[in-house]
């Protein structure tokens, strides 16, 4: 198909409306809110969060954090789902399309390009620590990690980690999964898919919480999270809270423009983007409320890095009554999340491709599916044949998530900001957001506050401020 519409400039939205008469759409408001929640509250929430806030020294990142979200996060998470609607295609696409609305350069489309491969990236790295968690709904099932000390725990994981064969394994599960259910298609697989799991992690979240709070360390837990040492604030740590903020928020990454597209025409986006906003804020302290009580309670390292969930979770699932049980159910719902997240990571390639291409959702699925085992691999060997290759002092897996999160998502992310507040027509992005004092703030934040905090958190990385 060489005659298709991003290869001739674009006159407007007219056309795009047309070529889209057969997209697909969610059922309602709830079906989007359930999916973009679901997209959002993932392994950024459990595994990441807890992780890169024990390494950055606690609460004075998760401050900074906080304020990303509301100053930068939900204010672009309303510009993304706005140009996916008003775009009403994927993510190149529906930005060409606004671009030649507003009469600017087609080449606004590149933009859109970076958020498709910057999913398929994430997704790499993405589905194998996915497959760990489904791993580990089979040894905490099995009893595994009955009575085992924290030294025991450790060295299972660590096990896990130097078998290549094992990663391999549940990563490709992982990966046939969320194809399977991307290749069912929008209502069928994706809307299914989300429907039931959310509310069941919540849960199991509280009783997790509930476990903490018997562990006498509850308080400990409560200061490293909420009480703020600024000096353990270096210019990293700041950049490494504003890509979280997008990575737990699905950014930058294209799900959530993708999402958009298929959002019904008459549910207000700012409403919904802030109860996505706060569940996933919520899901992520919940998660440290668990971990940290644990891990000082079993005198571990809050900075232990990746594997910090994988090492202290068990422990308390080898201690409490019906443990086994829990803990399985915990690893299902860990896997469901990031089932629910990794859907969203891939469903921009395979929107692009099925209109692109004109092929199938499920030769788009097969065709990206293998492109991305093989990127997988990376990820796989960092943890054991690759771990001493290291560049900058970052293994592949290392590197992959340092460059996308900390640089090409806040990038992306500020063009976004720059697209949606100066590029788009005020009377565009008022049809799609309302009027009133909510859209006048948004507009603010999303011209002024957010490009300029973006940038200064990098000129803060990069050493400017001393
Ligand atoms: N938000 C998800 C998590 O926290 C990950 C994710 C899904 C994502 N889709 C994305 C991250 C798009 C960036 C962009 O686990």
């Amino acid at each position: 198909m060489e005659n298709n519409s991003l290869t001739r400039p674009l006159g407007g939205l007219g056309q795009v409306a047309a070529s889209t008469a057969a997209s697909p759409q969610w059922s309602g408001r709830m079906a989007f809110v359930l999916a973009a929640t679901g997209s959002a509250v993932g392994l950024g929430n459990i595994w990441k969060f807890p992780y890169i806030t024990g390494e950055h020294g606690g609460a004075a990142f998760v401050l900074v954090y906080l304020a990303c979200i509301l100053v930068i996060g939900i204010p672009l998470l309303m510009a993304e789902v706005m140009i996916g609607r008003r775009g009403r295609h994927n993510p190149p696409h529906a930005m060409a399309a606004l671009a030649g609305e507003a009469g600017a350069s087609p080449r606004w489309r590149w933009l859109g390009w970076v958020g498709v491969l910057t999913g398929f990236l994430l997704l790499s790295f993405y589905v194998v620590v996915a497959g760990w968690a489904v791993a580990y709904i089979f040894d905490t099932g099995a009893g595994t990690f009955n009575t085992a000390t924290g030294e025991q725990v450790g060295a299972h994981f660590g096990a896990l980690l130097a078998s290549p064969l094992t990663l391999i394994f549940w990563g490709s599960l992982v990966l046939a999964l969320t194809l399977g259910i991307v290749a069912l298609g929008v209502r069928q697989g994706l809307e299914r898919a989300v429907n039931l799991m959310m509310p069941g992690l919540f849960l199991l979240l509280l009783v997790l919480v509930g476990y903490a709070m018997t562990t006498g360390h509850f308080m400990q837990g409560l200061a490293f999270l909420f009480n703020p040492d600024f000096g353990k604030l270096s210019g990293n740590s700041v950049l490494v809270a504003l890509g979280h903020a997008f990575f737990t928020l699905s950014l930058a990454g294209g799900g959530m423009m993708t999402y958009g597209a298929y959002l019904p025409g008459k549910v207000s986006i700012a409403k919904t983007a802030l109860t996505i906003g706060l569940l996933d804020t919520l899901v992520a302290l919940l998660a440290g409320m668990v971990i940290f009580p644990l891990v000082f309670a079993n005198g571990l390292e809050p900075g232990a890095g990746p594997g910090l969930l994988f090492v202290t979770l068990p422990i308390a699932f080898g201690q409490m009554p019906l443990g086994a049980l829990f803990g399985a159910l915990f690893f299902v719902m860990l896997s469901v999340a990031a089932l629910t997240s990794a859907i969203s990571l891939i469903e921009p390639a395979v929107a692009w491709l099925t209109g692109r291409y004109r092929i199938s959702r499920a030769r788009a699925c097969l065709g990206s599916g293998v492109l991305m085992w093989l990127l997988s691999l990376g990820t796989v060997f960092s943890f054991n044949l690759w771990e001493q290759h290291t560049l900058f002092g970052k293994t592949f897996f290392g590197g992959l998530d340092y460059l996308t999160s900390s640089w090409i998502m806040p990038l992306s992310g500020l063009f976004i900001a720059l697209f949606a507040g100066w590029v788009m027509s005020r009377t565009a992005t008022e049809q799609e957001l309302g009027r009133g004092p909510g859209y006048r703030l948004w507009r603010f934040t999303i011209r002024y506050l957010s490009p300029v905090f973006i940038v200064l958190m990098f000129l803060n990385a990069i050493g400017v401020f001393g």
